[in-house]
């Protein structure tokens, strides 16, 4: 019998590190030229404290390379006008070049209204339906940054997309819609799956590359994956206090030819594709 082949587990945090030194000498070289740090502004409402441990790292990022950050932060009371008014006033701000708005927000706040309120330009999160529309149409656009971490993932492991078949499991604005654009356009056939979908792990079985991002804890099985397939899981749910990916990851060894654990995988690539968007934002501005 064939050994199992080895699954590489994705160092997530190393390739992040990689693209932010790049990043960190484009924004060294606009210092040198004379010039100000780009600066991404993050807007956070209320005390949700997996959002204030993201607000963190985006901060520690933006100071690694160079980037300039600035916090707006609201009490979960703040009404949705509360919110437009900081959106407006970040706006208005030639210092500022990126904003991101924190999701989830409260309950009675629309994350469309809000969404919408932020300058296209400085949509650093792709989330506006000017950005959202650009991407459908395959023009150039502030792609959200999950979907484009996953592409990037991809792309560095030389995981061939021309033909492939991919599914992702989820159709969230922010990663399962997005993602799924991203590998049609690379010529991917993609299968978009949901809570209502049948036969799941069937379809997954079939799945060169495989991306969840779904919060159903340790959903995909061992015996979900199609051998050598790309399993990109980007879900991360607290179970008993402990984070947990939809990928059951110790499960998938042998079967998948890569797997990004639920921690330093997918994260790191998120908000470095946030800082790489933050670094386009200000320099389209210059042009
Ligand atoms: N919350 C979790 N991920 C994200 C993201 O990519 N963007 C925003 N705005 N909020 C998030």
């Amino acid at each position: 019998m064939n050994p199992s082949p080895q699954t590489v587990v994705v160092d997530g945090l190393g390739l992040a590190q990689e693209i932010r030194k790049e990043l960190g000498e484009t924004v060294a070289a606009h210092l040198a030229a004379g010039r100000r740090a780009p600066c991404l502004a993050v807007v956070l409402v209320g005390d949700d404290p997996a959002s204030a441990s993201y607000i963190k790292g985006k901060r520690r990022a933006c100071k690694r390379i160079g980037m300039e950050s600035v916090e707006r932060t609201l009490p979960g009371t703040a009404s949705q006008d509360d919110i437009l008014a900081v959106v407006d006033e970040l706006n208005r701000n030639d210092g500022v070049d990126g904003i991101l708005v924190q999701l989830p927000l409260p309950e009675a706040v629309s994350p469309h209204a809000v969404a919408e309120a932020v300058l296209p330009a400085k949509d650093v999160d792709g989330l506006h339906p000017l950005n959202a529309g650009h991407l459908l149409h395959g023009q150039p656009c502030h792609v959200p940054c999950t979907p484009a971490g996953i592409l990037e993932i991809l792309r560095r492991f030389e995981i061939p997309l021309e033909g492939a078949n991919a599914v992702v499991i989820g159709r969230s604005a922010i990663v399962g819609k997005p993602v799924s654009l991203l590998l049609q356009q690379q010529n991917a056939t993609v299968t978009m799956c949901h809570s209502r979908t049948r036969d799941l792990a069937g379809l997954c079985r079939e799945a060169d590359i495989l991306v969840a991002a779904v919060g159903v804890p340790r959903l995909v099985k061992g015996d979900w994956v199609k051998p050598g397939a790309a399993v990109i899981d980007v879900g991360v749910t607290s179970v008993a206090g402990e984070l947990v990916g939809d990928v059951d990851t110790e499960g998938v060894q042998g079967h998948a030819k890569i797997v990004t654990p639920h921690r330093r995988g997918v994260g790191p690539m998120t908000i470095t594709m946030l800082l790489g968007n933050t670094v386009t934002a200000y320099e389209d501005s210059l042009a």
